[in-house]
């Protein structure tokens, strides 16, 4: 099979095991992260292949939305591969990018320290889809999907968490910003992937100078 092939055929289990997902893991964030992908590594040396397999597949089985176990996302894109005939040397490849792209993993003191120049373009694509225009649109969808507040002055964002707390947090969709979204411009792999994310990046600083200007236009103090 060609790498076309196998792309276009990977492309189809992904939208077909996707059908009804969230807003924000759903087929069209996995085709923004794969053309994010394709877009950085034209400046970068790596295989297209894995990393075009490693965007495509990096959320399949979102551990969020099955207990928490991360073991069966890398599970099932391995059989899907496999049921290609697609190199093992890449299946392999593909697997340690799943387990290691989330930025929960970035949480644990004990997680494995598998880097490749592939799993930092996917990541860096994957990371730009949290912030920006879509980055706010996709967490305000999410906190939606979990019956979250969308602000509570007197719950303030939890810095410093662990991996288990972060999982477990219920707070309101602001906090998410402080606790992830504005500490991903610092965390990007690639001279492409700053970029981006720097301008993404203020254009969140300025929806929420925005967003706490209509919150309080009279200025009351908040208890
Ligand atoms: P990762 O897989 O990199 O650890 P997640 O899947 O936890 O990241 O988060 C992906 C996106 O889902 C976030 O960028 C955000 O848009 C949304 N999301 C996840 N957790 C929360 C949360 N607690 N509150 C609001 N949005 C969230
Ligand atoms: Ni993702």
């Amino acid at each position: 099979m060609t790498d076309d092939a196998i792309i276009e055929e990977t492309i189809q289990f992904v939208k077909e095991t996707l059908k009804g997902a969230e807003g924000g893991h759903d087929w069209f964030h996995i085709q923004r992260v794969f053309r994010n992908t394709l877009f950085i590594a034209k400046d970068e040396k790596v295989d297209v292949l894995v990393a075009s397999l490693g965007a495509l597949l990096h959320d399949i089985a979102d551990a969020k939305f099955y207990n928490g176990d991360e073991t069966i996302g890398p599970k099932m894109a391995a059989t899907f591969l496999t049921s290609l005939n697609v190199d093992q040397k890449v299946i392999d490849h593909v697997v340690k990018i799943i387990e290691n792209i989330s930025y929960k993993n970035s949480l644990d003191p004990n997680a494995s320290t598998f880097t490749s120049p592939e799993l930092q373009v996917v990541q860096d694509a994957d990371r730009l889809d949290a912030i920006g225009a879509i980055g706010i649109a996709r967490t305000f969808n999410y906190g939606g999907f979990k019956n979250r507040e969308l602000y509570n002055p007197a719950i303030p964002p939890n810095f410093n968490q662990s991996k288990e707390a972060y999982k477990k947090s219920a707070a309101p969709t602001i906090n998410h910003f402080y606790e992830k979204l504005l500490l991903l411009k610092d965390k990007m792999n690639t001279q492409t992937g700053k970029e981006m994310a720097a301008q993404r990046h203020q254009f969140m600083l300025n929806y929420l100078e925005q967003f706490y200007a209509e919150w309080n236009p009279i200025g009351v103090k908040e208890d």
